[in-house]
């Protein structure tokens, strides 16, 4: 990969790029959702080098295959379940490997989601339908099931992966950023729920951030690429190593105390009013200095 900053071009540099520092999660058994690709690829990539095993989930069985083969060349201990998260059939299967594999479940990763987005006159019932399944329905019954098994072995952790959308709204951002907010609701109403059992349970709201599907408009489009990252506070656009540094330490007993919780990871978005250039803060602080004199 050349010309654009932050996406490994394969699992073994993916790997080689992170630096365990959290020894207490080693041994641990991670389920990441939507693991084979973008960002679940980085979390699990993540863990697994924290000494974690990991059960990687996704629907795309082809991808999941080589991402699972790649962490395995490194030495992790991964099983690799295909399935459907929007499915309640499939997320009973999930769970009856993990357990028949590994025994237990320490921390459940809800990142698999469908991202598409569209405008409330031009959406169509089927993806509202879909979106709800797979981005709601499927961290629920998932966090469900892991928390079952946390309950009767004394504590765990949940991550969600949420969205800048769910504060900030996207133009053109239905379904997704509905299903977004949802998740933030369903971090606190989890996190005061289960807290009493040593659950905790947060979610982190990524910004705009450079996975594969990123690089391929940059390629096609650098001037839309360059646009958008400096409309970023920091300048430039998060990487998938980004996230899952928040969710290893999130996860870890250096984070004991935080429940309940939604974490921006975003270079600044949703810090600002409005964004920076030709027609942003820059011009209207130029208007104020010259009312000033
Ligand atoms: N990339 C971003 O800029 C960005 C920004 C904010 C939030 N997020 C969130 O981060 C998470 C990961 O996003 P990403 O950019 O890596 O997406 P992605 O599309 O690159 O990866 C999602 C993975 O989930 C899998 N998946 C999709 N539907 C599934 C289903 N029904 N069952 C099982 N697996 C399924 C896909 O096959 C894929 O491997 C999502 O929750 C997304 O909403 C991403």
């Amino acid at each position: 990969m050349t010309g654009f900053p932050g996406v490994p071009t394969d699992i073994a540099s993916v790997i080689g790029s992170i630096t365990p520092r959290y020894a207490g999660l080693t041994g641990k058994v991670a389920v990441v959702t939507g693991a084979a690709k973008g960002i679940g690829q980085s979390i699990a990539a993540r863990l697994a080098t924290e000494g974690m095993r990991i059960v990687a989930a996704d629907i795309d069985g082809e991808a999941l295959k080589l991402t699972a083969e790649g962490l395995r060349a490194s030495g992790a201990i991964v099983l690799e379940v295909t399935g459907d998260v929007s499915r309640a059939a499939d997320i009973d299967a999930l769970f009856e490997s993990a357990l028949a594999t590994f025994g237990t479940v320490d921390v459940m990763v809800n990142n698999a989601a469908n991202l598409r987005r569209s405008r409330l006159l031009d959406e169509h019932d089927a993806l509202l339908e879909q979106q709800l399944a797979t981005n709601v329905a499927g961290p629920y019954r998932c966090s469900q099931k892991a928390a079952a098994i946390m309950r009767d072995m004394g504590g765990g952790n949940i991550v969600h992966i949420s969205s800048v959308g769910a504060v900030r709204a996207h133009h053109r951002g239905f379904p997704y950023d509905v299903t977004k907010g949802a998740i933030n609701a369903m971090t606190r109403a989890m996190a005061i729920d289960l807290g009493g059992y040593g659950i905790r349970v947060n979610a982190i709201g990524p910004g705009v951030t450079h996975t594969y599907r990123v690089d391929a408009g940059a390629r096609t489009d650098p001037e839309s690429y360059r646009a958008t990252s400096e409309r970023i506070p920091l300048g430039r656009f998060g990487r998938p190593s980004d996230i899952a540094s928040l969710v290893a330490f999130l996860i870890s007993e250096e984070a004991d105390y935080i429940t309940g919780q939604v974490i921006y990871v975003d270079g600044g978005i949703t810090a600002q009013l409005s964004p920076q250039g030709p027609n942003g803060l820059e011009k209207s602080d130029r208007a104020i200095d010259e009312m000033k004199g």
